[in-house]
Formats: structure tokens, sequence, C-alpha cells
């Protein structure tokens, strides 16, 4: 069976970013198969890791798991070399402080719980403010056009907190993404990237001091 197909009928439901429900009569169509056969390969992407899903009586909710993503994504990459898409921009900066915000945000459970299982790390409670150079303004709303993982606003009972955009990006050798709130009012020229690791340690960075962070899909990423 052609894994791929089911895997990008599913994304194209939805199932890439939580589970969906799905009924095999739902995929029937797409993937021009009985629902016979639907469901035994289902089964079959459950059993090698594939999709994740959770059976009911009354049907099931299914899941892309991060081994599908990761199939998915190496397709994806592949169509780019054919196609030759470039889908990386260079953005210059300095780094700076903030105000120490990054670190509560980023420890809050309800986003840190979907960072390890979106982006597959947990991060440093923190992130690394650079602030861009005025001649990559236009690169930098550029990035917003580059694919990227969202990250859903949620409620605690007592606040709100709000949704976001990460942007895989790197600077030198360090892999992570940019985090861009949904919200408005908010800084265009700064950019804020968490990473696995204390980036101002890992790369002896300190205020003032030059950057490049590329950003853009890297063929490995997710
Ligand atoms: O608001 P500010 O960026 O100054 O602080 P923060 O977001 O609370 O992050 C705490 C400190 O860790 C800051 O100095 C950040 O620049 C730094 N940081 C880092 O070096 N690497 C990360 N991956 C995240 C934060």
């Amino acid at each position: 069976m052609d894994q791929i197909k089911y895997l990008k009928t599913l994304a194209l439901l939805g199932c890439d970013q939580k589970p969906v429900r799905i009924t095999a009569k739902d995929l029937e169509k797409d993937l021009k198969s009985s629902d016979k056969t639907v469901s035994r390969n289902l089964k079959y992407l459950e059993e090698r890791g594939l999709i994740e899903r959770d059976i009911s009586p009354s049907g099931q909710n299914v899941k892309i798991a991060p081994a599908g993503m990761k199939l998915l994504s190496k397709e994806f990459a592949d169509y780019k070399k054919i196609f030759n898409v470039k889908e990386k921009t260079e953005l210059e900066g300095v780094v700076v402080s903030g105000l120490g915000e990054g670190q509560y945000y980023i420890s809050v459970s309800g986003y840190m719980k979907q960072f390890q299982e979106k982006l597959g790390f947990t991060p440093f409670p923190g992130t690394l403010n650079v602030k861009i150079k005025e001649y990559c303004f236009d690169a930098r709303k550029k990035m917003e056009e580059l694919p990227c993982i969202k990250i859903d606003g949620f409620s605690d009972g007592q606040r709100t907190y709000g949704a976001s955009d990460c942007y895989p990006a790197k600077i030198n050798a360090i892999r992570g993404y940019i985090i861009v709130p949904e919200r408005t009012h908010y800084q265009t020229d700064l950019l804020e990237m968490i990473a696995p690791v204390k980036m101002r340690e890992a790369l002896n960075l300190t205020d003032g001091e030059e950057v490049t962070v590329v950003v853009g899909n890297f063929d490995d990423c997710r």
C-alpha cells in the first residue's frame, strides 16, 4: 500500500495537527479503495507507529505520529529539491535582552506540552531576542510565508494564552524555532528564538553581538 498517499490524505483532513474523527468512508473516496482495505491499511500504519488511533464503538480519532510526519517531511523535501524551491531566508541582527518574560511564557505547561509534542524537544526556558537590521525587514515579512508549526492558544481558567507560529531556524549550528505570537501589538523587528539549549552559553553570545538567523525548513526538522 502507498503509505505516503494515506498520510497525505490524513494530513489534509487535519490529522497532522491534532486527532481528528475519521471514518473509513471519509477516506474511501479520496483513496479510491473499499472501506475494508482502508481499515486494514489504517491498522497497518498504526502498527508501524506512523499514526496514533483512539478507537471507540462510535468511531476513531486519528493523528499522524511523529514518525509519520517525518516520512511526509522527507517527501516534501524531495519535491522541493525537484522543483528547486528555496524556502529559506537569512535575517541579520543583534542579540538583545528583554524583560525576562520569555522564561515565564515558555515554561507555561500548556505551551511546554505543545513544544515537546509538535517541535520534538523541550525548549530551554526563555527566548533569545534578536533585533533585526533594517535592511532585513523585507526578508522578515517574507518569513511569514514559510511553513510553520502552529501552537494553539488555550486558557488555564485564570487567563488566556495566545496562539503562535513557530518557524524552524538556526544560528550557526544551533537549531530551534522563531516563535511569532499571532496577536497584534507585536514588534516585528524583534525575533524571539527558542532552542533545546541556552544559546547564549552554547554560542558564547552577549548583548550587541551580531548574528545571522537562517529561517526555513530543514530537511530533517521535526
Ligand atoms: O526577556 P529575555 O529574552 O531577556 O529573557 P528570557 O526570555 O526570560 O530568557 C532568559 C535568558 O536566556 C535570556 O538572556 C535569553 O537571551 C537567554 N536564552 C538563551 O540563551 N537561549 C535560549 N534558547 C533561550 C533564552
